[in-house]
């Protein structure tokens, strides 16, 4: 609860929230987020991601522990383009200094491995979605379901065409906590859960058991989304985008491309790849994981496509790789500004302009949807 509520004040000390007034932190809080900044600035400079700036190892780790609630701004992957991409503490689900020492050799994220532990077989028949929305989310992360499922998760019919949303989780650690899943799954009937351990470390195997999903069970769908849970999402204007003549049903794949993208060989870094697992120094042209949109055909060509190519843990990039192997080149959207990371401090007009962006909580995603819909009706 305490935490929550720093977090809150944090994000309105940026100028995100309309009422500065509000405003109470902690002075310890204000020094992290100065360093923070100062660690950014310096990564910045030097070019490198935060993880390799000069500064002492267990300081970083601190800092980062301190910071994993908030988003962490650095450059991901050390870009040869000239911009800053503010991430997700993707951490919450699993920290990054525990997945180095996983052997990569069990890494196998071909979807036969697995099978649906909960699963909504006949939804996609009952529903004939156009628009497939798919969330990877851990089993704890209820809220976050929650919120998106009394905002863009809701938008079941959009531009006179059917949108369907759907969660993925993977194992979770107790039984109770399975009970709740069961319980929440009978409720909504919109979660889907595969037999392997949800961690940050798995999510190319959650990855390619949505796109076994979407093969399998939803056929039909012209379009999908893989989107994170973190997200805002316009469904409307991705509606627009989707209708229009220009874009291609079959081979096409779009959102925030990735080019010319060095692989991390820094073992401390929570995007660490072997050489062992993916030689080559740098990725294929990938999209970012936030939030990718692609016509359906291309579910079960990646299927296929991914048993000739190895896998390793960054489920953007190895996309990617099953994209290269296909011949399939991402595109550009005709408007690369609606696919964003980071919008900067809140204003409708962005909003309603985008197709995506990265939130903070999943309660300011319910306050967004509000006042983003409150001007629409107006
Ligand atoms: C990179 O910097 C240049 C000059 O500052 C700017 O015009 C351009 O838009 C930037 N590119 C990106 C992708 O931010
Ligand atoms: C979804 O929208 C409908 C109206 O279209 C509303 O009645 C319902 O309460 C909404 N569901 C949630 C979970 O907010
Ligand atoms: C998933 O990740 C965990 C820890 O990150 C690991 O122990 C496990 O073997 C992984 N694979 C599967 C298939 O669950
Ligand atoms: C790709 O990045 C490398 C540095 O890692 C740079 O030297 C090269 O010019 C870049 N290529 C393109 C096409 O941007």
């Amino acid at each position: 609860m305490e935490t929550k509520l720093s977090n809150r004040n944090v994000w309105k000390s940026l100028g995100a929230d309309r009422a500065p007034h509000r405003c109470h932190i902690k002075t310890g809080f204000f020094l992290l987020l100065t360093l923070v900044f100062l660690l950014t600035a310096i990564a910045y400079v030097s070019g490198f991601p935060l993880e390799t700036a000069v500064l002492p190892d267990t300081l970083y780790k601190k800092v980062l522990n301190q910071i994993r609630s908030y988003y962490v701004v650095t450059e991901y992957p050390p870009a040869s383009e000239n911009q800053t991409i503010f991430l997700k503490p993707k951490s919450v689900q699993q920290s990054p200094t525990q997945t180095t020492d996983i052997s990569v050799h069990h890494h196998v994220a071909h979807p036969s491995n697995y099978h649906f532990t909960l699963d909504e077989p006949d939804k996609c028949s009952q529903w004939d979605p156009f628009l497939v929305l798919m969330v990877p989310v851990a089993p704890h992360q209820r809220e976050a379901r929650n919120a998106i499922r009394s905002t863009w998760g809701n938008e079941s019919s959009v531009q006179g065409k059917a949108v369907l949303t759907l969660f993925l989780v993977g194992l979770t650690g107790g039984a109770e906590a399975q009970q709740q899943l069961e319980e929440e799954s009978r409720q909504h009937r919109d979660l889907l859960q595969s037999n392997f351990v949800d961690s940050y470390f798995n999510l190319t195997i959650k990855t390619m058991v949505i796109m076994d999903w979407l093969a399998t069970r939803c056929p039909q769908a012209t379009f999908s989304m893989k989107v994170d849970s973190d997200m805002y999402i316009n469904v409307e204007n991705l509606m627009t985008l989707l209708l229009s003549p220009n874009t291609p049903r079959q081979n096409y794949i779009t959102g925030y491309l990735m080019r010319n993208r060095s692989v991390i060989r820094n073992k401390k870094s929570k995007w660490y790849v072997s050489q062992e697992l993916y030689p080559e120094p740098k990725y294929p042209t990938y999209l970012l994981g936030m939030g990718y949109v692609f016509s359906n055909d291309l579910s079960e060509k990646i299927v296929e496509a991914s048993k000739e190519v190895k896998s390793f843990n960054i489920e953007d990039a190895y996309v990617g790789a099953c994209l290269k192997q296909l011949g399939v080149a991402p595109s550009s959207p005709p408007d690369s500004s609606q696919f964003r990371a980071y919008l900067g401090q809140y204003n409708r007009e962005n909003f309603l302009r985008v197709i995506t962006t990265i939130l903070r909580s999943p309660q300011q995603l319910i306050d967004i949807w509000k006042d983003v819909k409150q001007i629409k009706l107006e």
